[in-house]
């Protein structure tokens, strides 16, 4: 596995692979690794070539969220992927990313104006950036992404589409803890008292799911369940519990077609998400 730092030496490895006629398959990542990420890298795995970024963005977070402290330790990831047979890691610094100065963005427009998009404005344009950027450098045939970031997910999805970017989206499901929280590099912030209360959400999220599949179609009903749930917990303080449709994340009241419930929630200082998706039959 090698280790490098610029788009250049990406680029001279790609090349050398094609000319193999190797696929490659990438998986973005801001590093600290954990089993979400690994279960991406193992799906990537499909191809002849595996090729993971870690990258923590910049463009993403907004001015008050947590940048400076984001997890990061790159012998551990290099390790876990070494572990899962990646081929290659590219982890530049953001100099080698945006230069001295940059101009360019990618706007999604109304699906970057819901859920996690209303209490971070900047979040999925510089998510939409880097991930472009990083399709460019990297040309992978097939990308794998966590349906934990539902939001991002379909939004990536749908940037493939209107820039006809050439390569598919795998989308791939949420890994929980045994207990039922998602993973996330974010619940290393926790405290032991906080990582108990923080099982509200995946509660919040089964009961919904449940409604849903017992036939509750009212998003309205769903919605109050799951914050009644969430509001049993002291440390939980919502950010929102909505239900959008999947292709436009636009809020809807009936579930029809295809649904995502999402829901935002700060336990203590840390904002977690999760989430679930639900087709009716055509
Ligand atoms: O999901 C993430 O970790 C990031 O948003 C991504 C896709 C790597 C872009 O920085």
């Amino acid at each position: 596995m090698k280790i490098v730092s610029t788009i250049e030496e990406v680029r001279n490895q790609v090349k050398a692979w094609r000319k193999e006629g190797c696929t490659i398959g990438f998986v973005p990542t801001m590093g600290y690794l954990h089993e979400g990420h690994m279960s991406l890298i193992d799906a990537a795995g499909e191809n002849d070539k595996v090729v993971v970024s870690i990258f923590v963005n910049p463009m993403q977070f907004g001015p008050n969220e947590d940048l400076a402290s984001y997890p990061r330790d790159l012998d551990h990831d290099a390790k876990l992927c070494e572990e899962h047979g990646v081929d290659l890691i590219f982890h530049p610094t953001p100099e080698e990313m945006y230069g001295d100065s940059f101009y360019a963005y990618v706007d999604m427009n109304t699906l970057t104006q819901e859920l996690c998009g209303l209490s971070r404005p900047v979040h999925f344009r510089g998510v939409c950036t880097v991930v472009a950027k990083l399709f460019n450098i990297v040309t992978p045939d097939k990308a794998y992404f966590g349906q934990k970031d539902a939001q991002q997910l379909a939004i990536i999805k749908r940037m493939v589409k209107d820039l006809n970017m050439p390569l598919t989206i795998v989308g791939c499901p949420i890994i929980r803890e045994e207990d039922g929280l998602a993973k996330s590099s974010r619940n290393t912030y926790l405290s032991p008292e906080e990582r108990k209360a923080a099982l509200v959400l995946s509660r919040s999220i089964f009961l919904g799911r449940e409604m849903a599949e017992k036939g509750e179609r009212d998003c309205e009903k769903i919605i109050a369940a799951m914050t009644a749930e969430i509001e049993k917990e002291p440390l939980a303080k919502i950010d929102y519990v909505k239900i959008v449709d999947l292709e436009t994340m636009q809020q809807v009241k009936k579930i029809e077609g295809g649904i995502l419930a999402a829901i935002a929630v700060y336990i203590g200082k840390t904002r977690l998400i999760d989430n679930f998706m639900y087709e009716t039959e055509a």
